[in-house]
């Protein structure tokens, strides 16, 4: 199979249109039989329960292409079920789990030639999502949906890549304290987009959450957790009912754990804390990990001591060991890497 002619090392976090996307649609109480088509376009209802109520979620992940050549995805299995307590959590059907596994295959495989090579720096974003077609003017959920993939080939969620970021705290709330942090809806993020742009307008790469209760813990940010390095070296990572349950960040702390004989925490992380960090960092499917150099909380400047010129030495390694389970170099755990090609 020949790869399409791009320009996989400059590409950035971007939408690339590929040859096929699956669909499968809810009627009637099920789910059809779904399958790969070529338009890119979605054709909806002007009264859809998604143009009006937000009922949409989605989830995120991505194929790489190993040393070997071959094509894999990392714990797609997580992302399924995530996507299940999301649908769950916004009265949607969930689509199955051995489906959805399927279907990533099936999309990922028509697109080979997109998904970019070992060692480019690119690799195949992978995007579920599913959202009420059915109409509805009295706010009530639909009764008919649409679960499509996308696939598109991105680089580095910030510009820089490796380099560490400044981030702020925000002055605005991601999700309400019994809410729908946990969970990967639209919603979510249409929450975000006003405290990103004003972050952005004022320097900032990011926004750092604060809970919305107290305003005193650490939540995430729009778009990845937090991992943490103290100074003697233990992975400190904030707990909260409102966040994301990352699947690279349950990763990083079974790689900290059990392959690199790292000390783990999982819990409350006080804001007033930052100043005991040695490293910082944002973890995702997109961010994977992203360092943080420095927070600025209103006046106060928090810079950690990995500075701002790299990676710190503790993250360095836990990206090492992640991105190299991720393209076959490193050995994974098992059941966490899915074979499609
Ligand atoms: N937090 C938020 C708000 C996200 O959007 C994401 C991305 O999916 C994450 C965290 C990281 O989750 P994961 O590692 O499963 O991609
Ligand atoms: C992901 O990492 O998959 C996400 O959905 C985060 C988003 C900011 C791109």
């Amino acid at each position: 199979m020949e790869k399409k002619n791009l320009d996989w090392g400059s590409l950035g976090f971007g939408y690339v249109p590929t040859d096929k996307r699956y669909v499968s649609n809810w009627k009637n109480g099920a789910w059809d039989e779904g399958g790969l088509i070529d338009d890119p376009t979605v054709h909806i209802s002007e009264c859809a329960g998604i143009l009006h109520y937000c009922q949409e979620i989605f989830e995120g992940l991505k194929a790489y292409t190993t040393k070997d050549g071959s094509i894999v995805t990392f714990r797609p299995d997580l992302n399924a079920e995530r996507m299940m307590d999301s649908a769950r959590r916004m009265e949607m059907p969930p689509f199955p789990k051995e489906r959805f596994l399927a279907a990533v295959d099936e999309v990922v495989r028509a697109n080979a030639a997109w998904v970019p090579p070992y060692g480019s720096g690119a690799t195949l974003y992978i995007r579920p999502y599913m959202f009420a077609t059915g109409i509805v003017i009295g706010v009530k959920p639909a009764t008919e949906y649409q679960f499509r993939i996308l696939v598109t080939p991105v680089g580095p969620y910030f510009k820089g890549g490796a380099k560490p970021i400044t981030i702020c705290v925000s002055d605005f709330d991601r999700a309400a304290p019994r809410g729908t942090g946990h969970i990967k809806a639209g919603l979510n993020y249409a929450m975000s987009l006003h405290a990103n742009v004003t972050a952005h307008a004022a320097g900032f790469d990011e926004n750092l959450f604060l809970d919305p209760g107290t305003r005193t813990y650490i939540e995430e940010t729009g778009g990845a957790n937090f991992i943490f390095i103290t100074k003697d070296g233990t992975l400190v990572t904030p707990k909260s009912d409102s966040i994301l349950p990352s699947i690279t960040r349950r990763s990083i702390v079974y790689v900290a754990e059990h392959l690199l004989g790292m000390k783990v925490e999982h819990r409350k992380v006080a804001l007033s804390e930052l100043h005991d960090f040695a490293e910082a960092g944002l973890c995702g499917t997109a961010a994977v990990i992203s360092p943080v150099g420095r927070v600025v909380n209103g006046e106060e400047v928090i810079t950690f001591p990995a500075g701002m010129e790299q990676m710190g030495p503790v993250t360095k390694k836990l990206y090492d060991t992640l991105t190299g389970i991720q393209m076959g170099t490193v050995e994974a755990p098992e059941g966490w890497i899915r074979r499609i090609l």
